[in-house]
């Protein structure tokens, strides 16, 4: 292997993916990145801007202008910046997140991110998670996982992640369909759309504990990425 190893984790909304990739990268010491981040800062920015999310030519308009910055933070988080202000936070919203796969589906907005998330992974040593990882943005990454659980699960987990972000938390029923319609969206978009990678390893993780599957996932790194391309060990 001639780069340092990528790995790509893809799954639907709320599966885990940002909370164990983050302590997985930081535990084989691999940059993080969460591209859905990206998408969600390009919808802030659209929102921002007044544009209407549903018309190409508006977007495009907005991404023009659009300098997103992403950089690593304390305890491996990562930093959003937009045109010099920081939106890490704001991204979160549920007014960003009921647009995002809106923005997201545009070709121009998929176009551009991939780009820019392919050149921060051109030396390899990344873990990237999102929802075309596997298939569109690393199609030849050493290890490609496919985290998922059923939308109750995911449903509760966003409501604790909601509570814990001081955000209003709509009852089980509501979070169900809005996330099995952005998983609609997201699964039947034209460009690369969410979807396993025929080489991917699905993991179901209902009733697992977040440190279980951070564990899995360490363990099939192990099984699967040959020994010479490991990073040193925890460097951060
Ligand atoms: O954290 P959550 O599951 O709510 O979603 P996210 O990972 O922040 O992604 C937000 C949205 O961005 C997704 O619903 C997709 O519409 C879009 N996205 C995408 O299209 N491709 C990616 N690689 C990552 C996210
Ligand atoms: O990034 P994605 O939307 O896939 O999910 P996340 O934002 O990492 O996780 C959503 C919520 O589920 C967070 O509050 C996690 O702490 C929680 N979670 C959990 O309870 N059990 C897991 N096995 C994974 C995540």
């Amino acid at each position: 292997m001639s780069r340092s190893p990528i790995v790509a984790i893809d799954g639907p909304a709320g599966a885990g993916k940002s909370t164990v990739t983050r302590a997985f990268a930081r535990r084989l010491g691999l940059i993080y990145l969460d591209t859905g981040a990206m998408y969600r800062a390009v919808t802030w920015w659209v929102q921002h801007l007044g544009a209407d999310p549903a018309l190409p030519e508006a977007v495009a308009a907005a991404l023009a202008g659009l300098d997103l910055q992403i950089s690593a933070a304390a305890e491996g988080a990562q930093q959003v910046c937009i045109n010099g202000h920081d939106v890490t936070e704001a991204i979160r919203s549920p007014e960003v997140t009921a647009q995002v796969s809106a923005v997201a589906a545009h070709g121009c907005v998929r176009d551009a991110l991939t780009a820019q998330q392919q050149a921060m992974g051109s030396r390899g040593g990344l873990v990237a998670e999102g929802r075309d990882i596997g298939t569109a943005v690393f199609p030849d990454a050493d290890l490609k996982v496919f985290l998922t659980a059923t939308v109750a699960e995911r449903a509760r987990r966003r409501a604790q992640d909601l509570e814990a972000r001081g955000f209003a938390v709509p009852s089980q029923p509501v979070l169900e369909a809005e996330i099995a319609e952005r998983d609609h969206r997201d699964a039947t978009r034209a460009v690369a759309p969410l979807r396993m990678a025929d080489d991917a390893v699905e993991l179901v993780t209902d009733g697992m504990a977040i440190e279980a599957v951070i564990q899995a996932l360490v363990d099939l790194f192990r099984d699967r990425v040959p020994h010479d391309a490991w990073p040193d060990p925890d460097p951060q």
